[in-house]
Order: C-alpha cells, then structure tokens, then sequence
C-alpha cells in the first residue's frame, strides 16, 4: 500500500487493513483455511469462501488437511501482513469506502484536502514547539510523538523529541533504555550550567534527536514546586536549542499535572490525541480548560493545533461513531488524517524504531507521513 493509494481513506485503515486482523469474518466465522489459495504465501480470501465459511462448510479445509481456525498461511508469521482484500467483503465492512474514495470524503465525514508533499528546506529553525498532550492514559501520545517526528524527518524537518514522562516511553520506543541513562531531560532541567548537548541522543532516524528521560524525571514535579518561574523551566532548557531544529515536539505524561504545565507553558501548540473509544471524550473539558488557563496566565502564544483520532477501526460501528461525535464537538480543529488500529504499532515498539522505518509500506506509516503533511500545511513555523 503506497501514499497515494492510502490518500483516499485520508488515515483510515479502511480497504488494506480490514482483511489483516485475525481470523474472524462480519460473521464470527474463522476463515484462516477457508478459501486461501496458495499455501504458505499469500491469501486471497474469495466471496465464495465467506459464504461457505458462513455455512459451515469447509471442503477446501478437509482437502488441505488442516485442523478448523489453523493458520494456512503466511499470516502466522504476520498476522498484519497485507493481501489482497475480496471488494464484496470490503463493502460489508466499510460500507461508505467506495463513497469516500469517489468524493474524496475522508473518515472523519469532510472533503479530504489535498496534502502536498512540503517542499525541501533551505536552512532550519527557529523550531516549532509542539506538546502531544492527554491526561487520559495510553491514548496514541508516545506513539504520535515518535511516528510524526519521524516522518516531517523524512520531509527534511530537523526534529527534536522531548521525552516528558517519567516512564520513558519515548525513550523505550527509540530504543534507548532509560535506566543505564546518566543525564536526562531531568538534569537539565534542575542542575544549572549543564547544556542540552550533553543530554542529547541521535536517533537512528537522520534529522531526528531526542532528549531521553527517565524516572529521575518524576523527582522534578517535587522539586520544581519550590523553585522561581517552576512553569518554565522546560521553556528556558529548551530556548537554546530552539535555532537548530524545525520542530520540536513533546511528549506528555498522563495528566496534568506540574510537568505537564511545563510543556504547555514552552509549547505553541497542543496536539490532543484522542482513542476512537466510548469514553474518549471524558477528561477533554478538564484538559481545553487547562490549556485555557496557560494560554491566559503563562503562555498566551499556545494554540491547539488539532484533536487526533488514534486507534481507529474502520469496521466497528463504535469508532465510527466516536470519530463522528468527535468532529461534532471539536468540528475543523479535528485532524483530517485519522491513526487506524494496527498491530505493528505494539510492534514498532518492542523493535524500538518509527513505524516509517519498521514498517515503511505499511498503512500506519501513510497516516503519520500524511499526517506531518497536515501538521506542516495547519501550522507553518514561527517567523
Ligand atoms: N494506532 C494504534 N493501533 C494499535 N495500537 C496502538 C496504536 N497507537 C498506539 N497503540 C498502542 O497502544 C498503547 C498505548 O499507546 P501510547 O504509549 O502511544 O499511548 P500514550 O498516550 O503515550 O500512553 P501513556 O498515557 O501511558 O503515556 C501502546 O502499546 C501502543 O503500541
Ligand atoms: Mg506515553
């Protein structure tokens, strides 16, 4: 699956992806053997098949030998592997796709604007700082951070990745590991004359850096209480490296707490990740209240770039009604591109790399890269 063929579905796993999740069908039948040709590579999955399956009747089952809900295929292996989906199949399970491919409708119900691939940039900064922001827990932040830093690298943006939590994930899903760490984002945050070049770490991905963190860093919610200015400190470590990157980016812990408010306080800007689930709209209030509140008081620069839609299924009735009852709260502030539920993202992290380089082709890969074309076109770096 490449970006323009992704580009229709704007984000929304929609065609590629309805066909790579494991072996239940619309009708809760397994049809992991039924109807998969060529064995041992690739399947395609034909009307036929469904019927039968739906049926209950498995001759070609019986025929391979297979024992019922086996695997027959390379699946096994990677149980996200992409094949080629059966369109009768498809329309069941997203009945609009084809609406939304000829009218350009993208998953969240508005006309999909055309994205342009950014051109390449002369020279760098000053960077855009942007805080991946949800008190609510495992929402997409980490994920967001990583995968869009890596793609508007890819697009030539010098980014730097700030690892905010004191649980590290950012740091795990780059494949560092926090505790052999000496200096974090916590020491520069709290010890005086230490530079962020001596925090910093290259990531594999070129343009990409990161300032990693680690336990340490939940000490700094404590002591920072006590301290002058304690809602900018993470402004004023940053403002040096402000020159050398495009963007840099943020990654919250859940809440909201002091930390928190010090990355809302050097942001310009808040991405809210949102999982396409029933309660993702609680907490929301608290949060646009928050940044309100350090919009007024401490940061009267940061805006909201854009509410994200993670996680989303384009076969459950559920996200879909989530994702529309999102765009009815939030309506334009909501990101055109939508981050479907994948299982390489899980993956991605246990490889600690970006989707884009773990998984280049895949369709969680186009989402990010259309999304950094999104973010470049809603937010232009500051003058
Ligand atoms: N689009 C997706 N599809 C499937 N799984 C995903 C997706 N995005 C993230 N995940 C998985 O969901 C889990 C939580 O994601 P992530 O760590 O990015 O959330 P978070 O908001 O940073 O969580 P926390 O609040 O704990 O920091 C992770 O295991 C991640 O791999
Ligand atoms: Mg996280």
């Amino acid at each position: 699956m490449n970006e323009s063929t992704f580009a229709p579905g704007g984000g929304q796993p929609g065609l590629a992806e309805h066909t790579t999740g494991q072996p239940t069908d619309d009708t809760g039948a397994a049809y992991t053997t039924v109807g998969a040709t060529e064995i041992g590579t690739v399947a395609v999955r034909t009307f036929e098949a469904r019927q039968a399956a739906a049926a209950g009747y498995d001759s070609d089952l019986s025929a391979h030998g297979l024992a019922y809900g086996e695997f027959a295929y390379g699946s096994h292996d990677d149980p996200d592997a992409e094949y080629e989906p059966d369109p009768e199949y498809a329309a069941t399970l997203a009945p609009d796709a084809a609406r939304q491919r000829r009218e350009r409708v993208g998953p969240t119900g508005r006309p999909l604007p055309y994205f342009p691939i950014p051109a390449p940039l002369a020279e760098h900064g000053p960077a855009r700082i942007v805080a991946m922001c949800n008190q609510k827990g495992g929402v997409g932040k980490t994920t967001s951070t990583i995968n869009l830093g890596a793609a508007l690298a890819e697009y030539g943006r010098r980014v730097l990745l700030v690892d905010f939590d004191p649980q590290g994930a950012l740091s795990v899903g780059l494949g560092v590991n926090p505790m052999e760490l000496d200096v974090t984002v916590y020491n520069l945050l709290m010890e005086r004359g230490l530079t962020a070049d001596e925090v910093l770490l290259k990531t594999a991905v070129p343009g990409m850096d990161l300032l990693p963190s680690n336990i340490d860093l939940s000490a700094a919610e404590v002591q920072l209480v006590s301290e002058v200015a304690r809602e900018s400190a993470l402004a004023r470590a940053l403002k040096p490296l402000l020159p050398d990157y495009d963007f840099v980016i943020i990654d919250c812990q859940p809440s909201l707490g002091l930390l928190t408010v010090n990355a809302l306080t050097a942001a310009h800007s808040v991405i809210v990740p949102l999982e396409c689930e029933f309660f993702a709209l609680r907490g929301v209030a608290l949060l646009t209240e928050t940044i309100e509140k350090v919009c007024e008081r401490l940061n009267p620069e940061l805006r909201l770039d854009g509410i994200l839609a993670t996680m989303y299924d384009s076969r459950t009735v559920h996200s879909r009604e989530v994702l529309a009852r999102v765009v009815e709260a939030f309506g334009e502030h909501v990101f055109h591109t939508v981050i479907g539920r994948t299982v390489r993202f899980p993956e991605t992290t246990v490889a600690g790399e970006p989707i884009t380089t773990y998984a280049t082709n895949s369709v969680g890969a186009a989402a990010y890269r259309q999304l950094a074309r999104e973010v470049l076109e809603r937010c232009r770096p500051v003058e």
